[in-house]
């Protein structure tokens, strides 16, 4: 089994208009994904596509209404594998306040173990190594409520590192963060992925946090409408303006020269490339 989470094509609706008599407003239309072990994955889409609703399938926060998902080969339905679910896919969420749950940092790293039953030593080490990890160790005495909106992201992480995940789903984890908070976290999810393996799906509307991710899945209107590494999305130039979504600055460079008849590659989506591609173009 190469794929931690493989949904087939999931169908999905929300429960809540039961005193009306209108079926229910359709949000997922039939989304088959497979994420292969140790991928660095970045969903974009528009507010509303369902970018939220796959995620909070693939640990089963939310069950399909029609298809399946398997999340590290546990089909989510079985509800007697939702523990074992939770332990190999965890979930970070877009408000790092939500997120904490004690007063002193390691106390929050240590909240979900407490409740598995680890014994106190193994706690100690994986409490202390996930801080690490995120590069949160000097804090681990702090109050979280101290920290700037990267840390206490990070501490959030680092709650989740100490559960030993094979994957981790991050659903717009820099949307309320600074450019620096913002980096930090790309910066420990990169290299939680790179050093640990830890497969990585991020939802994200920062186009150059989807550039730096092996693989893009785009989402419109409750269907997967694009699948592939960076540099083919983005070169789906009007595709993407199409369902109101940005691409890099230097992809739209390159095909507004296309457009206006240079021979400008749209597969371009750093800067250092996009120099080269210019340089190459002038000199012609
Ligand atoms: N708890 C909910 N109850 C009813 N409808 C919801 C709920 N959460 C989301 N929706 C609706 O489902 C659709 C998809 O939402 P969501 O998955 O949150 O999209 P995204 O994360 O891409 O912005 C939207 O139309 C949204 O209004
Ligand atoms: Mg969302």
């Amino acid at each position: 089994m190469d794929n931690i989470i493989s949904a087939e094509n999931v169908e999905f609706h929300y429960d809540n208009n039961f005193d009306t008599d209108e079926p229910p407003v359709k949000v997922l239309k039939g989304v088959s994904l497979d994420i292969r072990k140790g991928e660095f994955l970045a969903v974009l889409g528009h507010n509303g596509s369902g970018k939220s609703t796959i995620a909070k399938h693939f640990n089963a926060i939310l069950l399909p209404c029609g298809g399946k998902v398997y999340a590290a080969g546990f089909d989510t339905a079985d509800d007697d594998r939702l523990f074992d679910i939770r332990q190999h896919v965890g979930m970070v969420f877009q408000n790092p306040d939500n997120q904490i749950v004690a007063t002193i940092v390691e106390e929050d790293v240590a909240f979900a173990l407490e409740n598995m039953g680890v014994d106190p030593d193994e706690m100690r080490e994986r409490v202390d190594n996930a801080l690490k990890s995120v590069g949160m160790y000097e804090y681990r005495e702090h109050s979280p409520h101290q920290l700037s909106g990267g840390q206490k992201q990070r501490v959030a992480i680092a709650g989740i590192i100490a559960m030993r995940p094979d994957c981790i789903i991050l659903d717009e984890p820099t949307a309320m963060l600074d450019p620096k908070g913002r980096r930090e976290v790309m910066a420990t999810v990169k290299q939680l992925n790179r050093d640990f393996g830890i497969t990585i799906v991020i939802i994200t509307h920062y186009m150059d946090e989807a550039a730096q991710a092996d693989r893009i899945v785009v989402m419109d209107g409750g269907r997967i409408i694009l699948d592939d590494v960076p540099s083919e999305v983005f070169s789906h130039v009007d595709e993407m303006k199409r369902i109101g979504l940005d691409v890099p600055q230097v992809t739209e460079l390159m095909h507004r020269m296309g457009k206006l008849g240079f021979d400008a590659d749209t597969h371009i989506i750093d800067e250092e490339k996009c120099a080269e591609a210019l340089f190459e173009l002038l000199k012609k």
